[in-house]
């Protein structure tokens, strides 16, 4: 499956946000740490390397991430060089302090009245942008929504006169070359629904899950998934939910319960994506602890 994805109002994003570059310090690059390669967006790379700006990456929601796989990814991060990475739960109050202590790191020369930190945050849709946003200014100011691009105009915030935010619309590439990379970020639920059949992308979470964890699936919808493929998981969610239309299995519906929970946690801790692994001499050594 080949997701291509670019609207008008996205190209116009693009453009605001190389032109507001100029008046940032750092640009926090907000990911999913359940997925936090396929929910980088490269555009904003390379926007940012073309102008020089320190990079902070934020695997957020790790929450919902494995502990393991999310302590694996910071040291890839810091193996890669280039940004700085740290892991933080948007949600948690508190949270976000560790993200300005972090910046501030990085433009050690800002954060006073005169020369305040000026911060620019971007990601892709759904990372949980609004969220970070909303904690940082202590109010509700940016929209909150489990639906991609809702922001579409840069937005200023001075919530101290220490501190200047640049809210960006929630940016996704012109064309997701690798069908894995798509079917994460639909899993994530940073792709637009029209963009994808929902079965389609269940078939890969639910395929997922029953290789890595299939206790899980038997425990939350109260069935045995031994031998189970994804058509029969989805059978037998829609089975226990009592999902039926004309007298069959909904697999449709069955199909969004599945994401839904996967999104929201119900389905606990889980990581779509491991690190590449790592050469350390002539021994090959797996990105996740738990593949050592
Ligand atoms: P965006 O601006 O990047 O598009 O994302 P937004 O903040 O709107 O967040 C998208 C969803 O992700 C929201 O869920 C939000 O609450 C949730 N979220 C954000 N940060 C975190 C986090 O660190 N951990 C967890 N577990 N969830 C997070 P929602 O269901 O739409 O809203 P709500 O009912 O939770 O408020």
């Amino acid at each position: 499956m080949t997701i291509q994805w670019f609207p008008g109002h996205m190209a116009a994003a693009k453009r605001k946000i190389a032109e507001t570059l100029a008046h940032v310090d750092v640009v926090v690059e907000i990911v999913d740490a359940r997925a936090p390669q396929a929910s980088r967006n490269p555009m904003l790379a390379e926007l940012a390397a073309a102008r020089q700006r320190p990079r902070l990456v934020v695997l957020n929601k790790a929450d919902l991430a494995e502990a393991r796989s999310t302590r694996a990814w910071l040291a890839h991060f810091a193996r890669q060089g280039g940004f700085s990475a740290i892991a933080m739960t948007a949600k948690e109050t508190g949270e976000v302090k560790r993200l300005i202590l972090a910046a501030q790191q990085l433009a050690p020369h800002r954060h006073d009245p005169t020369k305040p930190l000026r911060l620019m945050l971007t990601g892709i849709p759904n990372v949980g942008k609004s969220t970070l946003i909303n904690a940082l200014l202590k109010r509700r100011a940016a929209k909150v929504a489990n639906e991609p691009a809702v922001t579409r105009q840069v937005t200023r915030y001075d919530p101290s006169p220490r501190l200047v935010l640049f809210d960006t619309p929630g940016l996704l590439w012109p064309k997701i070359e690798a069908a894995e990379t798509g079917l994460r970020l639909a899993a994530l639920g940073s792709i637009g629904e029209n963009a994808y059949f929902v079965e389609d992308v269940a078939e890969f979470l639910g395929r997922f899950m029953l290789r890595q964890h299939a206790c899980r699936l038997a425990k939350r919808y109260g069935v045995s998934v031994e031998n189970f493929d994804t058509p029969a998981l989805l059978f037998a969610i829609a089975k226990r939910r009592g999902c039926w239309r004309n007298g069959e299995a909904d697999l449709e519906k069955a199909a969004r319960i599945l994401l839904d929970d996967f999104r929201h946690g119900a389905l606990g801790r889980v990581s779509l994506e491991t690190p590449p692994a790592v050469v350390v001499g002539s021994e090959v050594r797996k990105g996740m602890a738990r593949d050592l």
